[in-house]
């Protein structure tokens, strides 16, 4: 560096193109390297294409996005009104991890829900919606180089901040033969010594697959044989149907050496907007997202996490209701799509329904589109979860309109009168 570069009056960024391109300043500058490399957030687009169907008038039938469309049961807003009026609820939470008595919470439904010990002091950090921690256990680990095992297809979180970390995202195809659950076997072994992390999250988003206890033991062993730690988005874990109730990772012995899993408020209590979740996994791996988020963000509101207590307090009253209506829709839709001969399975769990495309369309954005444009339904298209996604589209269960189930009947209706279908 020059003198120059210390001349107030003629700073060294001043004369330096990259900084003054057309004199503009700041509206200039590129944006890092690093998110140019970042596709767009895939929801963004179905959003826009949505908003600019209905200003054209048309009524569009959404099975697009999936966000709970029921509001969030009254005895947790009541929750947050009381504690929110709590002056003590209204600084920073300087616990780091979560209020003692949610992370105790939190412990009391882990072993009620699925049997498994937790220390509340130092095995479960509070987040602020599972997607920001999702973003930040890659943080804590990974270095340029680094490999994470990805699903594919796969909530697009994992790979995308892999990328940004510069790691390798290495894919672990989701194959219908298989229940969509990745083949271990099938990894290269050159991916399994580099590979610091491995995303599994079932139930599954966008298959609407489950995994069993088998399962994964399986991919607990792996993990300790290869070194892994195993991040296990469990989102859905409480959205299932016919009476399964999906199984935590942490049932496996030996798992929390290897594994940290990801719950979320979002989908089982209707509050995707509120923003709060929690991992749990053991102490080494909850230290390292800790302390990458204390470096990020400044934690939970703290009435949030009073709320969520009495979420997670009141669950067995709620969860049936929750159940029950996704599962009102499911059968609906699976009966619906399979009068005009799609060959769909009901899902066990989550309130995704992913349908192979017909025959005849050389794409699902294709496929997706022509849908969009001819029968006014909004579906998400397989491609945009991975490249195995490909032939595949995905209805969500959360219908944004007024009338549920008279949705699931035009769609139905729509489709008899603008296709003529066959697989
Ligand atoms: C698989 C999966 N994981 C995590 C999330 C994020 O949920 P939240 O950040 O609301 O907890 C979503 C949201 O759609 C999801 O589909």
């Amino acid at each position: 560096m020059t003198g120059d570069s210390f001349n107030l009056r003629q700073p060294f960024w001043r004369t330096n193109p990259i900084f003054t391109p057309g004199g503009q300043g700041a509206l200039d500058i590129p944006v890092s390297q690093r998110l140019q490399r970042i596709p767009p957030y895939p929801f963004r687009e179905v959003a826009m294409l949505k908003a600019k169907m209905i200003a054209e008038g048309k009524e569009v039938l959404d099975f697009g996005i999936g966000d709970p469309d029921m509001p969030t049961p009254e005895f947790v807003v009541e929750a947050l009104c009381e504690a929110a009026r709590d002056p003590s609820t209204h600084q920073y939470d300087e616990s780091g991890y979560g209020i003692p008595e949610y992370k105790e919470a939190i412990a009391r439904f882990m072993k009620k829900r699925f049997g498994v010990d937790v220390d509340p002091d130092g095995e479960i950090q509070s987040c602020i919606g599972s997607k920001e921690a999702l973003a930040h256990i890659v943080w804590a680990y990974v270095d340029p180089g680094d490999v994470v095992l990805v699903p594919d297809p796969a909530y697009s979180v994992y790979k995308v901040q892999t990328m940004w970390c510069g790691g390798a995202p290495v894919p672990m195809p989701l194959d219908p033969a298989n229940g969509f659950l990745p083949d271990f076997d099938a990894i290269p072994i050159g991916a399994r010594r580099l590979a610091k992390l491995m995303f599994l999250n079932y139930p599954n988003n966008p298959t609407g697959a489950v995994a069993d206890l088998d399962f994964f033991k399986r991919a607990v062993e792996f993990a300790h044989e290869w070194n892994i730690i195993i991040c296990q988005d469990a989102a859905y874990c409480e959205v299932a149907y016919d009476g399964f109730e999906p199984p935590s990772i942490l049932q496996v012995d030996g798992a929390k050496d290897v594994c940290i899993e990801f719950h979320s408020f979002s989908k089982t209590f209707n509050m995707t907007g509120w923003r709060v979740a929690w991992a749990v996994g053991g102490k080494k791996i909850i230290d390292a997202l800790s302390r990458t988020k204390s470096n990020v963000d400044s934690g939970t509101f703290m009435a949030i996490q009073r709320a969520g207590i009495v979420a997670l307090e009141r669950y067995d009253e709620w969860v049936g209701t929750m159940r029950a209506e996704y599962q009102r829709r499911r059968d609906a839709l699976i009966e619906g799509l399979r009068s005009v001969g799609w060959p769909v399975e009901p899902p066990k769990a989550t309130f995704y329904v992913w349908a192979p495309i017909p025959k005849g369309f050389e794409s699902s954005t294709e496929f997706s589109r022509q849908l969009l444009e001819k029968a006014h339904i909004l579906t998400v298209a397989g491609n945009v979860y991975g490249d195995y996604g490909e032939g595949f589209v995905r209805w969500s269960l959360t219908i944004q309109a007024e009338d549920k189930m008279g949705t699931i009947e035009k769609a139905v209706e729509a489709l008899r009168t603008h296709f003529v279908l066959q697989w």
